[in-house]
């Protein structure tokens, strides 16, 4: 059953049953109020009218005083009255019934008689009619000699109550119906937002990621909706990121292999004795297979990095030591570039406990990128400096800078801020995840055209 049917379907249940439920109280209450309301009168009128008979007539016959008892009574009341004698036997009556009937066949005669005033409910013999009557007790000097009773016609309250009855009922009815259209109104604003995030989520299914879902609402389905947009975008990013990927790696395989196979198609078609040609090529051939070895290690590394296959192995390193080697190392293809190479380390920094070849790389990872984008003439500075706790390693340079669209992108997986430029974007990648391992930080900041600075903290514990 679908969710729409589901919420109505429970709703319509509910108000129905709290209708239902008031329509009962009220209805006995009205009923309640109504017939106790002429039980009261009557009992009141009766009470008086037996009270005055015992001021006044208390000494005198009942039988012989019936008449001129029956008007008083009667003057005061809409009801009609009844004088019986003790023995049950009717005496006077305002309608003007005669003839000697005997009343005790009614529950009230009978009580009035014994002493206790009493009430009964029924049908007129005469007229079928709906009558409430009460009878009390009519006493003279401690003795009973009779009752009065009191008789009103139920039909005009009977009509009143039914009336206020229909009424409810028809109120009842319109609110279960407004009920059920807000009900359905409600539960159709869900659903479309739901059908619509389905219909997303399918076409997402089928690989289409270029769909974006309708937030209707700012509410949690709403939220759902900016969710499954945000994820989307971020597939169709990372599908177009794996694209590129495949495609500048294709590249940049390609390279060394097209100089490799030019270089052996060379030396093979020229004189063994061709030294210095032979030499050359050999170099070249040489420092293309590292290339190539170099990209193929990155590829493994980062997909072992990625997998969370890859270990640190933690050692007592001494980081002067370190950063005074790698500076060493990479001076000459510096120098061969233009770019000034200082390395500016505080001293007596602490030996931390790191894994060094992992450290060692992504320092390379950095000064490669600032060799990379850096022109001939300028500058990068290595340096290292303890504060509470770590210690924070640099690489500065005054090269390109990075745009600031694709700062907060750099450090993505393939991500290249250049698609022409060499390099897979796997550097700083790698380097932020090493450099988690080591449970530290990698801060890029940068201005276009002026240089970036990148670093990250080891902590020293
Ligand atoms: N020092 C820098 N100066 C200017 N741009 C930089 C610098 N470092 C990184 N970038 C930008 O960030 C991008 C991502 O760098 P990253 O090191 O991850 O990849 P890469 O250098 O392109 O490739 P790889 O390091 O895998 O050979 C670079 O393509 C470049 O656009
Ligand atoms: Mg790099």
């Amino acid at each position: 059953m679908g969710i729409q049917k589901r919420l109505v379907g429970s709703y319509f249940v509910v108000i129905c049953l709290t209708v239902l439920i008031l329509e009962i109280i009220l209805n006995v209450s009205v009923r309640y109020y109504y017939f106790h309301n002429i039980e009261e009168t009557l009992m009141n009128q009766a009470e008086l009218s037996a009270s005055f008979f015992q001021q006044y007539f208390g000494d005198q016959d009942l039988e012989e005083q019936s008449d001129r008892l029956l008007k008083g009574f009667a003057s005061h009341s809409d009801a009609q009255v009844q004088i019986i004698n003790v023995e049950g036997r009717l005496l006077q009556d305002s309608n003007g019934l005669q003839g000697d009937l005997i009343m005790t066949e009614y529950i009230d005669v009978q009580a009035a008689i014994k002493g206790q005033p009493g009430s009964w409910k029924g049908a007129d013999p005469n007229t079928e009619e709906a009558i409430y009557a009460v009878s009390y007790p009519l006493q003279a000097n401690g003795n009973i000699v009779g009752g009065v009773r009191f008789i009103t016609s139920l039909t005009e309250t009977i009509h009143t109550v039914k009336q206020i009855t229909v009424l409810l009922i028809g109120v009842g009815i319109i609110v279960i119906g407004i009920v059920t259209l807000l009900g359905l109104l409600l539960s159709w604003t869900i659903t479309r937002s739901i059908k619509d995030l389905k219909q997303a989520a399918d076409q997402m299914t089928e690989g289409d990621f270029s769909i974006r879902v309708h937030k209707r609402y700012q509410d949690e389905l709403g939220s759902l909706a900016d969710t499954l947009n945000m994820m989307a975008s971020r597939i169709s990013k990372s599908e177009q990121l794996k694209n590129d990927f495949i495609a500048s790696v294709s590249h940049e395989l390609r390279t060394p292999l097209t100089s490799i196979k030019g270089w052996a198609i060379t030396l093979k078609a020229s004189e063994v004795s061709n030294q210095p040609l032979f030499y050359d090529g050999l170099d070249i051939i040489e420092s293309e297979s590292d290339r190539l070895t170099h990209m193929v290690d990155e590829l493994l590394d980062f997909s072992k990095l990625d997998n969370g296959r890859i270990a640190v192995h933690f050692t007592s390193v001494d980081l002067t030591e370190l950063l005074q080697h790698i500076g060493r190392q990479l001076t000459p293809r510096a120098t061969r570039q233009g770019i000034s190479l200082d390395v500016k380390i505080e001293e007596h920094l602490p030996v931390i406990q790191a894994d060094e070849n992992r450290v060692k790389q992504v320092m390379i990872n950095l000064i490669d990128n600032s060799l990379k984008f850096t022109g001939s003439s300028g500058r990068i500075f290595i340096t290292a400096h303890t504060v509470p706790g770590k210690v924070v390693i640099s690489v500065e340079d005054t090269g390109s800078g990075i745009a600031e669209t694709d700062l907060e992108n750099v450090r993505q997986k393939f991500y290249k801020g250049d698609q022409q430029a060499s390099g897979s974007g796997l550097g700083l990648s790698i380097s932020e995840q090493i450099i988690k391992l080591h449970h530290g930080e990698l801060r890029i900041s940068s201005t276009l055209g002026k240089g970036t600075i990148v670093q990250f903290d080891l902590p020293i514990e």
